[in-house]
C-alpha cells in the first residue's frame, strides 16, 4: 500500500482527512462536530465502538450510498480503504482529525489500541440493505462503474 490520503481511493467521492474545529485552553481541548465545518453532509446517525478486544477487526463492508466521517475519539486504529482499484491505510489517532469515507469504498478497521473509542458520523439511518457485506459482490459493482465518478 503506497498511497497516502489525500489520495486516489474512492471513485464516487474520494476519501480524505477532515480537520474538526478544536478549541484548546488551559482546561483542555474541545472538538466541534458541525455540518459545514469539515463535514459536508447532514448527520442523520452517530454511533461509537468501545470495549474492543485485543486483535479484533471490524468493518469488512462497503456502502452503496452512505457517507461517513470516522474519528478515533480515544486511542487509535487503522482504517484500510479500498475502492476496488486502489487501497490505502490511514491511522486515526487524533480526536480532532477524522477520515471521510464516501460511497463504494470497502473498509476494514484493524490494529485497535487498548481502550480505543471510535466515533462514526453518518449520512443515513441504519439500513442493512444498503451494505455490501460480500467483497466479491462489492468488487464486481465497483469495477462495473466506468468513467470519472468524482
Ligand atoms: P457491524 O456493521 O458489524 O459493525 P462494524 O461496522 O463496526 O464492524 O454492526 C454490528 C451490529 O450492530 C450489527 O448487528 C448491526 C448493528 N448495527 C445497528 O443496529 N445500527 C447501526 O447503526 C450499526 C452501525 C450497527
Amino acid at each position: 500500500m503506497t498511497n497516502v490520503i489525500p489520495g486516489g481511493v474512492g471513485r464516487v467521492s474520494p476519501c480524505r482527512l477532515v480537520d474538526l474545529p478544536e478549541h484548546s485552553d488551559p482546561r483542555g481541548k474541545l472538538t466541534v462536530v458541525q455540518p459545514g465545518k469539515g463535514i459536508d453532509f447532514e448527520i442523520r446517525r452517530a454511533y461509537y465502538i468501545h470495549h474492543i478486544p485485543q486483535g479484533a477487526e471490524r468493518g469488512a463492508h462497503g456502502h452503496r450510498r452512505l457517507r461517513q466521517v470516522i474519528v478515533a475519539v480515544h486511542g487509535s486504529f487503522d482504517v484500510v480503504v479500498d475502492d476496488g482499484f486502489t487501497q490505502d491505510k490511514v491511522t486515526l489517532d487524533n480526536p480532532s482529525r477524522g477520515l471521510y469515507v464516501g460511497p463504494m469504498v470497502w473498509r476494514d478497521m484493524i490494529d485497535f489500541a487498548p481502550g480505543t473509542v471510535g466515533l462514526w458520523l453518518v449520512s443515513e439511518p441504519y439500513d442493512e440493505t444498503e451494505y455490501y457485506r460480500d467483497y466479491e459482490t462489492f468488487l464486481r459493482d465497483a469495477k462495473a462503474m466506468t468513467g470519472d465518478l468524482r
